[in-house]
């Protein structure tokens, strides 16, 4: 839904070891993914482990507006009767995505092949952030798109009646639009192929083959060349959704800047196109370990334990694992922040354009706790000040972006002073038991007003 209601300002505090297991939520990709397809599927598909975050639910209600059953079953069991593809309705009202970049550009995709048409809005967040890399790739289907300057929502898309299958080279690194090419797709006739020139999160991919999908990726010069037939019956499916690495990224980081501190995180999903956060840690000398190595629902997942990490040095991160890493960004930094040395992120332009502009949002405040932070269009370094000395003691902004909220309530937890947020709200979009699930391993956060 729009806007988060009142703010709600927060603040932590430099806390005692962090210990015991974290049981964070359900990963926010797959679950947006898993009722949209499950809405797609001629059928009934039960998922668990659902996301039961703002994110998630304003997708549940999206595809009941397009005529899909959805029913929460309680406990993150949902089912989803689904109308099958090409089977959408058209909406009685407008579509509100809430914060959710993910939700709406997915759902876009999937209504656009369809001889309906569609308004959608979001928060105040969400509707300052680009979509024509959604709607040009969609116009060549055939789908019109109408918004407001610079291709922001509100906007209403008007489906393609006769759509027409696409070959389609995204030009920025992007599993959103990737994957609303190819949820388009599904209801054109003949084969759409999209390439990427970097890999990014293949959730979609693997669950359109789930699903009952023809699909192929090939690894050529080009990039991965995604090829899927349209016009599939897909088949309903289960699904149990894993626990999403970029919530553990959360835990983790504290137990490492935290002294003492000893943290298992279980079943968390680590597909390769979204690890790259823990690669990059353990790089710095991270104690990070896998445990119980195990493929769930076609995804592998590991048991994460973290301890705190008193020897953490800076380095370079590899940009060519950004797109594997590209949400965890923030809250490396605060990690970066006890390092001793420089942590240089380059080749991230994608990290201007999400909830907020996240280089932006974390380096002025973590400036404003005492660490120096460089930054171009592409690049930031910071200058890690090494564990027990960053100063902390100020306030920050989270601009309604909730990776923002918990990277600083996790740098004010190893800090020398507390750290303050002015809206811790927007965590609710994707880790609604964060407060209660930090506060349980030990954390000192408060709610302040
Ligand atoms: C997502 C893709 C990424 C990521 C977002 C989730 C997805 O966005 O930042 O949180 O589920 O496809 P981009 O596609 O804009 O890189």
């Amino acid at each position: 839904m729009s806007g988060h209601g009142t703010p709600i300002a927060m603040s932590s505090a430099k806390s005692g070891p962090l210990t015991g297991t974290a049981n964070v939520p359900g990963d926010k990709s797959i679950s947006h993914r898993a009722l949209i397809l499950g809405a797609m599927a001629v059928g009934e598909t039960r998922i668990t482990g659902l996301l039961e975050g703002e994110d998630v639910l304003d997708t549940a209600r999206a595809m009941r507006a397009f005529g899909a059953d959805v029913t929460d079953l309680g406990e993150g069991a949902w089912a989803v009767h689904g109308v099958g593809v090409g089977g959408f309705s058209e909406p009685d009202g407008v579509i509100d995505c809430g914060n959710s970049g993910t939700g709406v550009r997915l759902i876009m995709g999937a209504m656009a092949t369809s001889p309906i048409t569609v308004t959608f809005t979001g928060d105040a967040s969400l509707n300052k952030r680009p979509m024509a890399r959604i709607t040009d790739p969609l116009a060549l289907f055939g789908t019109q798109a109408v918004g407001r300057a610079g291709g922001r929502l509100p906007m209403t898309i008007v489906g393609a009646a006769e759509p027409v299958p696409v070959r389609y080279t995204v030009p920025m690194p992007s599993a959103q639009v990737k994957s609303a090419v190819l949820l388009a797709g599904l209801n054109a006739p003949g084969q759409t192929v999209v390439i990427e020139r970097e890999a990014t999160r293949d959730h979609t991919e693997r669950m359109l083959e789930g699903f009952g999908a023809e699909i192929t990726t090939e690894a050529t010069e080009e990039g991965h060349v995604i090829t899927l037939t349209g016009q599939p019956e897909l088949k309903p499916q289960t699904i149990a959704v894993p626990r999403d690495p970029s919530s553990a990224a959360f835990p983790v980081c504290a137990a490492l800047i935290v002294p003492g501190s000893d943290v298992l995180v279980p079943g968390i999903g680590l597909n390769p196109t979204r690890a790259g956060l823990f690669t990059t840690l353990r790089e710095m000398g991270a104690h990070l370990s896998y445990e119980n190595e195990r493929s769930e629902g076609g995804e592998p997942v590991a048991d994460l334990r973290a301890r705190f990490s008193p020897d953490l040095k800076g380095i370079e991160v590899d940009p060519a694992r950004a797109a594997s890493m590209i949400d965890e960004y923030p809250v490396l930094s605060v990690v970066a922040a006890f390092a001793e040395g420089a942590t240089v992120m380059r080749g991230v332009a994608e990290l201007r354009v999400k909830e907020s502009d996240r280089i932006e949002a974390m380096a002025s405040g973590l400036r404003a706790n005492g660490v120096e932070v460089e930054e171009g269009d592409d690049w930031w370094i910071v200058h890690g000040l090494g564990h027990g000395n960053v100063p902390g003691g100020a306030d920050t902004a989270s601009h309604l972006d909730h990776r923002i909220a918990m990277s600083f309530l996790i740098l004010g937890m190893a800090a020398n002073a507390p750290v303050g947020v002015d809206d811790g709200s927007p965590i609710a979009t994707s880790f609604p038991i964060f407060e209660p699930l930090m506060a349980h391993l030990g954390a000192r956060i408060t709610r302040t007003a």
